[in-house]
């Protein structure tokens, strides 16, 4: 890869596509919503916005930079600028590798509940299937979300048409849809998807409005709608700024290299910074969206309860049957909405497999399509347990957490942090903040010089120092924050 000439996308507007269809995915439609509805609401929005102009800014500006200069992908591209950082490159490879798995398990949640929809069972999805009595003897019920992915106990009474909890329905969804990942990359028909996803991108933008304005006219919404818009102060924590930063990282495809292998592909008279910023525009504004549908409707359906906020990775699928349920035409608008999610899913999963094929393919010197099986097979391997632990594995815990949760927790809140402090390390005093602003001046004056100067090399090392080992030592019980 390094030794071919790089084709490049033709003008801004390519560019700018490409990269947002790599950064639009569950990232801002799954995962940012039950992040902002656990960890405060307005201020978790704040934070995520202050961070997103600041370092993510500065990241991404570096990132697309040293692209753009070197030409290379990320494990070169890193010892090109400096022989002693290869192992950046490494460390940025890892974190792809981690997430593929389990983005295709999420990925297959939505691909069940599009075909839920699709054979017009879409109301199914909003309701309880089973109930099962406690150890002090109430009765509780089982929503159709618990009940697929499986985590509930065993012995349970069932409501008519639902089998018992099996993991085979959520394996078989993740084998669906990171097989099409798999088959779409085998096949190198990427493109293809990408120009049908250009035109579902922004009817997505125009459904997810109208389902959001839909959703805060629910009765008690405003309630909701108060919780996601005006911070709260006194919810401001460490864990906050971490889940932000961890959710900016992994939303905008940030500290692990993709967007230095998307700059390589860049062209010089290309305006890099303006660029940046209407990558940032688009991806922010799509999970702001994101929560709008969802985060209000907690509030309308649960009462906005700590426990229904803080639902976790299920949030998204156990309220957003109910907005369908309740909508008119609802069946219709819930099918087409979920179709465009996989879309949005799917281009990220290619997006990632690709990546990691080539890396492959560059470093172990084998052909594609070796490459191609090792990762799928490996990806396979890696994605049942993050099944399982919300199935028959549900007593396994790694440092507390579920399978899932814990790739999510090393990638995110370990692996890209480590990744962008030391890339602002490597900008901000080896090769010099200078040599990024001369890059990006190579098309346009670069208006926020001083502004990218100041964050990557002292606010940025310095605040992801401070969140790293506070939350490391967290997460293992040294320190509580
Ligand atoms: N940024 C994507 C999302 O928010 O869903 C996730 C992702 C896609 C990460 C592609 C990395 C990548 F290469």
């Amino acid at each position: 890869m390094a030794n071919e000439k790089r084709s490049s996308f033709s003008g801004k507007l390519g560019f700018v596509l490409a990269a947002a269809g790599s950064a639009v995915g569950l990232g801002n439609i799954w995962r940012f919503p039950y992040l902002a509805a656990k960890y405060g609401g307005g201020i978790f929005l704040l934070v995520y916005l202050i961070l997103a102009v600041t370092l993510g800014f500065a990241l991404m500006t570096a990132e697309i930079a040293i692209g753009r200069k070197t030409g290379l992908s990320a494990i070169e591209a890193y010892k090109k600028l400096d022989k002693r950082f290869g192992f950046l490159g490494w460390l940025a490879a890892l974190v792809p590798v981690i997430i593929l798995p389990y983005y295709s398990v999420i990925g297959g949640w939505v691909t069940k509940y599009l075909f839920a929809f699709v054979s017009g069972n879409g109301a199914q999805t909003a309701a309880d299937v089973a109930t099962f009595v406690d150890a002090e003897g109430a009765t509780k019920a089982v929503s159709f979300f618990e009940n697929f992915i499986g985590t509930v106990p065993a012995g349970l009474t069932y409501a008519e048409g639902f089998g018992a909890v099996s993991p085979w329905e959520p394996i078989g969804w993740f084998m669906l849809f990171i097989g099409a990942t798999a088959l779409i990359v085998f096949l190198g028909v990427e493109k293809g998807v990408e120009k049908v996803s250009k035109i579902m991108m922004p009817v997505l933008v125009v459904l997810s409005i109208g389902i959001a304005i839909y959703a805060v006219c629910l009765p008690n919404a405003i309630d909701g709608v108060k919780y996601y818009l005006l911070p709260d102060f006194s919810k401001f924590s460490v864990k906050t700024v971490l889940a932000a930063m961890g959710q900016l990282f992994y939303s905008m495809s940030l500290a692990m290299g993709i967007m230095i292998t998307y700059g390589s592909y860049m062209k010089k008279e290309v305006n890099l910074e303006s660029s940046v910023s209407q990558i940032e525009i688009f991806d922010t504004g799509i999970a702001f969206l994101a929560g709008l549908m969802i985060i209000p409707a907690v509030f309308t359906f649960s009462g906005g309860t700590p426990e229904a906020l803080g639902k976790g990775p299920g949030l998204m699928f156990a309220v957003l049957p109910k907005v369908f349920e309740k909508m008119w035409g609802g069946q219709v608008i819930g099918t087409v909405f979920f179709l465009l999610v996989l879309f949005a899913a799917l281009t990220s999963s290619i997006s990632l497999m690709e990546t990691v094929v080539s890396i492959v393919c560059d470093k172990a010197k084998i052909n594609r399509k070796a490459s191609w099986l090792i990762v799928f097979v490996g990806a396979v391997i890696i994605g049942l347990p993050s099944i399982l632990g919300y199935n028959v594995w549900g007593e396994v815990k790694i440092i507390g957490m579920q399978f899932l949760d814990f790739f999510d927790f090393i990638s995110n809140s370990v692996l890209m942090p480590i990744v962008a402090l030391i890339t602002c390390i490597l900008v901000g005093f080896v090769i010099k903040p200078q040599a990024i602003i001369e890059e990006v001046e190579l098309s346009a004056k670069f208006r926020r010089k001083a502004l990218f100067v100041f964050i990557i090399k002292y606010a940025a090392p310095i605040c992801i120092i401070l969140i790293l080992v506070s939350s490391v030592l967290d997460a293992f019980g040294i320190f509580k924050i």
